[in-house]
């Protein structure tokens, strides 16, 4: 299958389209420049093409620009997305003087993509760290995946199974997204305290 990892020339774009070369994806890497996707794309045996073009060629999207970006790229590339999936994995937080906090906004940045887009939107892989998902191996943890669409969360599930050794699990409907872009910053603020990368393991599921 063939997957769009848009800004995927920045930290977890890369981490995550090198995880899914690995996992046997055909994997296109956009970027706002083509010169820039073209280069990133050739460290990890990808292809590289502007936003739009990487959009138009793709059965999966993954929206990975910087999380502020998310939802303006969204809205550009609408026409090349078309009913395309799209995978949401941004989070927005607030640094403030007492810790990392989620920012206020009623609905998740998911939700408001999917407002913007006639494609499925799923949300997911918000806890996986680019460090984490960069290394040789596959990280050892669980990775939470929502969404209204039955046949495209099917298919990011699948993806998030391969990018991780540990389990991809369905957490519910899109307005799930909310508390799981949240949680993102629970974890850099558990970062920060344990100088870790954390990631999530769910107990009692088989
Ligand atoms: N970092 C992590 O550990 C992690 C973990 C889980 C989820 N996430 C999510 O993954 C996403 C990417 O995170 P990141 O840390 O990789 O971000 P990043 O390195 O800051 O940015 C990623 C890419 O976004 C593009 N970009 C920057 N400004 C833009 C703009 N104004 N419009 C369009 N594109 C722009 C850039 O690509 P070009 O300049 O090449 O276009 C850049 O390489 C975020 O939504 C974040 O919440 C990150």
């Amino acid at each position: 299958m063939k997957v769009a990892v848009i800004g995927g020339t920045g930290s977890f774009g890369t981490a995550l389209a090198k995880r899914l070369v690995t996992a046997g994806y055909d994997v296109v890497v956009g970027s706002r420049d083509a010169e820039r996707a073209r280069a990133t794309a050739a460290e990890i045996g990808a292809e590289g093409a502007t936003n739009a073009d990487a959009a138009g060629a793709a059965e999966l999207v993954v929206l990975a620009t910087k999380a502020d970006a998310a939802l303006e790229t969204a809205r550009e590339l609408r026409e090349a997305i078309g009913t395309t999936p799209v995978l949401s994995v941004a989070a927005e937080l607030r640094f403030t003087p007492a810790g990392v906090l989620p920012t206020p906004e009623a609905t998740s940045i998911a939700e408001r993509i999917q407002a913007e887009l006639d494609a499925p939107v799923i949300a997911g892989l918000h806890s996986l760290a680019a460090a984490n998902l960069g290394g040789d191996e596959a990280p050892d943890e669980d990775t939470l995946v929502c969404g209204d669409d039955a046949d495209a969360k099917a298919l990011v599930l699948e993806l998030a199974g391969r990018v991780t050794s540990g389990r991809a699990i369905d957490a519910g409907p899109l307005a799930s997204a909310r508390s799981l872009e949240g949680m993102t910053a629970v974890i850099v603020n558990v970062n920060k305290r344990y100088r870790a990368h954390a990631g999530l393991r769910i107990t009692g599921v088989s």
